[in-house]
């Protein structure tokens, strides 16, 4: 959440900055601001997002090499120009991702800085400037060791604006190291283009950037060695490619991105999975008897459907999935025999991260299932899988569902192998994760113009109701979030037995309802909920691979070889119908209002 960007070197700091933050600004776009230097500090701050903030710098632009800049996603005060970042108080500039718990009784220490806005992180930067004397970095450090609350941070002060300094605590702050430059961001992404080195930032680290070199210190003001690291990803990978937005490319490249997930890892010949990242040998895989799934919102959904998958493959073990954000107030035991898997995107987001750390430390190890390569729960994680489904850039979901689920499906499959469970119950899963990217690969190319077509016809209805059975459910939940994120339309999911305990009472002509039927063993109980619906003249749209006849207003029928997986299949094609409706209702697709890309505060 907030995008920080950082520069300092022989560039212009300002186009620097600015297009850095374009790149970061699925982070947060309710504000954006930037601050350079030379002599004298030019703040340009504005409301709404940096295409706003670019209209300012054209009018005002300079030839600073210096700088720091801030995109935001507003949580203490409203998203406004006096709250957005770079933050002054006395010498210092600062701009701040993370929220200072404590600000309100550091705030009352405060009394000689006049606040100007109603952020918690204006209190740190007046925290810092009444420390600051001569030496930037001595101040930050006194500074953080009030604060309670996560922080990344990147400060200047105008009577030195060679130096930048930066500072992490639960928020990422990257440190990208050019050829006579360097670069600050909390996303890699800001960086490519620029550098492929880069210096990640651990938790209780400081860094003091200048012309001549980074020296890292930690809290307690000592010296830290820099590890510098190569950034995976490419500037291609961020770009839209001509695709009308982020969200049609994600989509639309799953089959290339599940095919990196699967690379090296199913080998259908000999049917095994092998996982190098997880760090476990078969014999500790046996002894594992319970799993527990932690993850937010799509990551979730991805979670429970895994479930499903990895009961069905080893019955000697329990999965218990949950919502990162209410794990740790549920007290919830967790056998030793057990494993976590910590499934997010980004690797960043806040809850998914505090379930991890309470989980490890019960002696419990967690595997994380992500895709952002570097990022903090990849990096605290004890093993795990890189998803490799490239940046997702789009605030929605999309292509980090399948390669998720498709990761812990292969980490099911890997128990199975560890148990000599008969290779002919593992064998339908290999197979079908090994022809899973061109089975998309093909709806897409044929049918994505007809769920266009049928996306239009219901985009004007503000109520949706998803339901599934089995392994339908969880992609019914996701198929109803997607929805509701992109296109505010009221969606919601239940598993379909559910929908006589309550929600069929909402059948009315202001919804619609979108059963997903796989064609297995729960089609009938499917097709009788279904005809409940329709004796209630509901508008249904069936996603179904079944060729039954099936008495809804609308079959999107998805011809595939598929059995096992094919729920994952049929939620490309949910994807794909909330990509057109918002795209109908002229929403903005790729940066949803009140969302943001990664959410790093609880
Ligand atoms: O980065 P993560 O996978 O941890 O993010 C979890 C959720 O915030 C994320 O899936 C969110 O629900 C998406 N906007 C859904 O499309």
């Amino acid at each position: 959440m907030c995008g920080i960007v950082g520069y300092i070197g022989k560039g212009r700091a300002q186009s620097v900055l600015t297009s850095g933050l374009a790149r970061l600004e699925y982070r947060g776009y309710d504000s954006a601001g930037i601050v350079t230097f030379n002599g004298r500090a030019t703040l340009l701050r504005a409301k709404g997002k940096v295409a706003d903030l670019n209209k300012l710098v054209k009018s005002s632009a300079t030839s600073d090499s210096v700088g720091i800049g801030h995109t935001r996603w507003a949580t203490h005060g409203e998203p406004s120009v006096k709250n957005a970042h770079p933050h002054r108080a006395g010498r210092i500039y600062m701009v701040h991702n993370g929220i200072i718990e404590n600000y309100k009784e550091l705030k009352s220490r405060l009394k000689n800085h006049k606040f100007a806005s109603e952020t918690d992180s204006e209190v740190l930067a007046a925290l810092i400037d009444s420390f600051y004397k001569d030496d930037l970095t001595e101040a930050v450090i006194k500074a953080l060791q009030l604060v309670d609350g996560t922080y990344g941070i990147a400060v200047v002060a105008t009577d030195n604006p060679e130096k930048i300094v930066v500072a992490r605590n639960g928020s990422p702050l990257i440190i990208g190291v050019g050829k006579d430059e360097t670069l600050v961001a909390s996303d890699a992404s800001a960086l490519l283009g620029y550098t492929d080195r880069a210096i990640y930032l651990n938790d209780g680290e400081i860094a003091a950037i200048t012309r001549d070199g980074i020296a890292l210190r930690n809290l307690q003001n000592e010296p830290v060695d820099a590890e510098i690291e190569k950034i995976e990803a490419d500037l291609a990978q961020i770009q839209k490619q001509g695709y009308a937005h982020f969200l049609l490319k994600e989509i639309s490249e799953q089959p290339k991105t599940l095919a990196e997930t699967l690379r090296g890892r199913v080998d259908v010949r000999n049917e095994r999975v092998v996982l190098g990242g997880i760090n476990m040998t078969p014999s500790q895989l046996r002894g594992i008897k319970h799993i527990t799934i932690v993850g937010c919102g799509t990551a979730y959904y991805a979670g429970l459907l895994a479930s499903y998958y990895i009961e069905q493959l080893v019955e000697d073990v329990t999965v218990n999935v949950v919502i990162a954000s209410e794990f740790r107030y549920k007290s919830s035991y967790i056998p030793h025999d057990s494993v976590a898997l910590i499934v997010s995107q980004s690797g960043e987001t806040a809850d998914t991260l505090a379930c991890m750390r309470e989980i490890q430390s019960r002696g419990v190890k967690c595997l994380g299932i992500i895709n952002s390569v570097g990022s903090t729960i990849a990096r605290e994680a004890d093993g795990g899988v890189y998803i490799h489904a490239g940046p997702e850039i789009s605030v929605a979901s999309t292509k980090a569902f399948t390669s998720q689920t498709s990761a812990m499906l292969m980490f099911g499959i890997m128990l199975a192998q560890s148990r000599s469970i008969n290779p002919r119950d593992v064998r339908p899963f290999i197979q079908e994760l090994s022809i899973l990217p061109s089975e998309i690969g093909k709806l897409i190319k044929n049918q994505s113009k007809a769920i266009a077509a049928i996306a239009k016809k219901y985009s004007s209805f503000d109520h949706a109701i998803y339901l599934g059975r089995g392994t339908a459910y969880p992609v019914a939940l996701e198929g109803a979030l997607k929805l509701k994120e992109i296109s505010y339309v009221d969606a919601n999911g239940y598993p379909a037995g559910e929908l006589k305990h309550g929600p069929i009472a909402l059948v009315d002509d202001r919804f619609f309802e979108v059963f997903v039927i796989p064609d297995d063993e729960l089609l009938e109980k499917m097709v009788s909920n279904l005809q409940e619906v329709e004796a209630r003249s509901g508008h249904i749209i069936a996603i179904t691979n079944s060729s039954k006849k099936l008495a809804a207003e609308t079959v999107i029928k998805v011809p595939t070889k598929l059995k096992v997986l094919t729920p994952i299949l049929l939620n490309v094609v949910q994807q794909l119908f909330a990509y057109h409706i918002a795209v109908a209702r002229g929403n903005d697709v790729d940066q949803p209002r009140n969302l943001a890309k990664s959410v790093t505060v609880e």
